[in-house]
């Protein structure tokens, strides 16, 4: 039998970013025990990584804004194939959810008379992003985080949950292990949450830290929930590239909010070159109308280093490709310019950029208040994810929900910069509510003892083998990681993507063959072991997805289909384990708009 320590939550939340810390508050607050597991420790969250801002319609720098126009900008910048009922909610809730926090003790920027200052970002029509300098996301963390210390949650860090359990249909509890001893832990929870962010470490090239491995995305499918549009997955344009211990790390859209500019070799701005056509008549055509529109000339339109991250992404990587890059192969992001327009230009970018002031000088030795930054595409974000209810967040299986970036649906074929923060306080907060309502209306569940004790042996199998010369986990995931990067990345094509999913059986066959050496303590190999297999699942549901969408849309470039396909436009891939355990892809219908909602997106177009 196998020993384990086990505990007993109405509701369980895996992962402690903001979706979780939001969720669990949430569930918290209606008197129902909460456990909240976190892989990392407290506070340390991809979050902290959703720099510029939180997008929220508060009109506070333009009146022109609201939940419609947020709602159409939403809707545009994922192409369409948002789920309409979520980018309404979002949009909709959005301001009260930052007010919320504000109340709560976060420290916005204001504005000259008191109220939350807001800046842009690209594919938001106004100025919408509340914001704390570059760190919001580290605002927001340290707020949920002490309002939530006082809720009575039970926090368990540095624990990875390995498998779901189930009772029946319905989800029943989790199995995990204790990161330091090695030990085994149960949770017996009539409802789970699930927020574990993102799978930013199936690339080799990636603002995500080592947490982030798809754990929630994979726990979901292997329990017999569904994913949805795992194609779309969010190259940021601006990481660092440069030295390269630290490439990957992110650079925040809050420079270009800030008036940077992107520069190739040549000095040109390269981006005035493609504008796409759905946001011709909203972006400027010369550089002093960029510069109006960021320092809120209302009559001035944006400049195109706002466009959406997926066009930008993609227009670095034709610079690179065509021998334009800078030396340590990425492009020039320029604040320094500003010093033409402004005169106390070094105290500004210091004030509104402190944290990538810092990380450049520390960093690269580069100050940006006087030189140019080298930035290129990092992986940040999956739009795609757990399938779940557009008002309760559930999932496709009874009990086990999902919030924040690991659920799917709000942002459609690409996200705007911002709308993560606001979609994890929206839908971490529905999360919460529905998973205690559904926890108190169904009552209780069991433990089966024979799933545990397979789960145990999963996890302790690569223990029991005999190995394979040399090879090992952390070999597989960087050969995992380059081949993702090369053959599933910014640009894609079939033969690529076929060669990936054969790759990934290659590897999964590797990693069944590997040993793991010492014991359970203190043994990162061992749990890299055991994070590769979602990573391998996840990888899979990307390149799959992707083979199916014939056609560029969103994140999604594929250079054999340039094109949009009117067909593929109707359509979500929903991603399933068939009963042989194998990967299926099937397409669906839209979720329907309302009349409500088509008027308002004919209107803002
Ligand atoms: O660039 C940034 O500050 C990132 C924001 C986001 O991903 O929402």
């Amino acid at each position: 039998m196998a020993d384990y320590r086990s505990f007993e939550h109405d509701v369980l939340v895996i992962g402690a970013g903001g979706a979780g810390l939001r969720a669990a508050i949430e569930a918290a607050s209606t008197g129902l025990s909460v456990g909240l597991v976190c892989k990392s420790l407290l506070g340390k969250a991809h979050t902290v990584m959703a720099e510029g801002g939180v997008a929220a319609a508060l009109a506070n720098v333009d009146d022109r804004d609201g939940w419609r126009v947020h709602f159409a900008d939403t809707m545009r910048g994922g192409q369409y194939l948002n789920h309409p009922r979520m980018a309404e909610l979002h949009a909709k809730e959005a301001p009260d959810r930052v007010r919320e926090l504000e109340a709560w003790g976060a420290l916005f920027d204001r504005t000259q008379d008191g109220r939350i200052l807001q800046r842009n970002f690209g594919g938001h029509k106004y100025p919408r992003l509340a914001h704390v300098g570059d760190r919001t996301g580290l605002e927001m963390i340290r707020t949920l985080q002490d309002h939530g210390i006082h809720q009575g949650i039970d926090v368990h860090m540095e624990c990875t949950v390995f498998r779901l359990l189930k009772d029946g249909d319905r989800v029943s509890g989790a199995f995990g292990y204790e990161r330091e001893k090695g030990r085994f832990l149960v949770f017996k929870a009539k409802a789970i949450v699930l927020a574990t962010g993102g799978i930013g470490r199936a690339f080799q090239i990636t603002s995500n830290s080592w947490e982030y491995t798809g754990d929630g995305h994979s726990l979901a499918y292997h329990a017999g929930a569904e994913l949805l549009d795992m194609e779309f997955v969010q190259f940021h344009p601006t990481g660092m590239v440069w030295p390269p211990s630290v490439r990957g790390i992110l650079v925040t859209e809050g420079v270009r909010g800030e008036g940077g500019v992107l520069k190739n070799s040549e000095g040109r701005r390269f981006m005035f070159d493609d504008i796409p056509e759905l946001y011709r008549n909203q972006t400027a055509d010369n550089e002093d109308e960029g510069w109006r529109y960021t320092q809120g000339d209302r009559d001035a339109r944006r400049p195109p280093e706002l466009l959406t991250r997926d066009h930008v992404a993609r227009c670095i990587v034709r610079e690179l490709r065509e021998g334009r890059g800078s030396p340590h192969g990425g492009v020039f992001l320029d604040i320094a310019w500003i010093k033409e327009h402004l005169s106390d230009s070094e105290a500004h970018i210091k004030r509104k950029l402190p944290s990538m002031y810092h990380q450049f000088k520390e960093l690269a030795g580069i100050d940006i208040t006087k030189e140019p930054m080298e930035v290129g595409p990092t992986t940040h974000y999956v739009m795609g994810g757990i399938r779940v209810d557009g008002n309760s967040q559930m999932s496709t299986v009874p009990g086990l929900y999902a919030a924040g970036e690991c659920a799917a649906g709000l942002h459609g074929a690409n996200r705007l910069g911002g709308n993560s923060l606001s979609d994890l306080l929206v839908f971490g907060k529905r999360a919460g509510e529905y998973a205690a309502s559904f926890a108190r209306e169904e009552g209780a569940v069991s433990i089966d003892e024979d799933q545990v004790e397979a789960a145990a042996k999963d996890a302790l199998e690569p223990f029991e083998r005999e190995g394979a010369g040399d090879d090992n986990a952390y070999h597989i995931q960087h050969d995992l990681q380059m081949m993702m990067q090369a053959k599933v990345g910014i640009v894609r094509n079939q033969g690529d993507m076929e060669e990936a999913v054969a790759g990934i059986a290659e590897l999964r066959e590797r990693a069944g063959r590997i040993a793991v050496h010492g014991n359970r303590e203190y043994n990162p190999g061992w749990h890299t072991a055991l994070d590769l297999g979602n990573l391998l699942t996840v990888s899979e549901a990307v390149a799959r997805a992707g083979l199916q969408r014939t056609e560029s849309r969103g994140a999604h470039f594929r250079e054999d289909h340039p094109e949009k396909s009117e067909e593929l436009a109707k359509f979500n891939h929903v991603l399933a384990k068939a009963p042989d355990g194998t990967m299926t892809v099937r397409r669906e219908p839209l979720q329907p708009q309302t009349d409500e909602q088509k008027a308002i997106i004919e209107e803002m177009k």
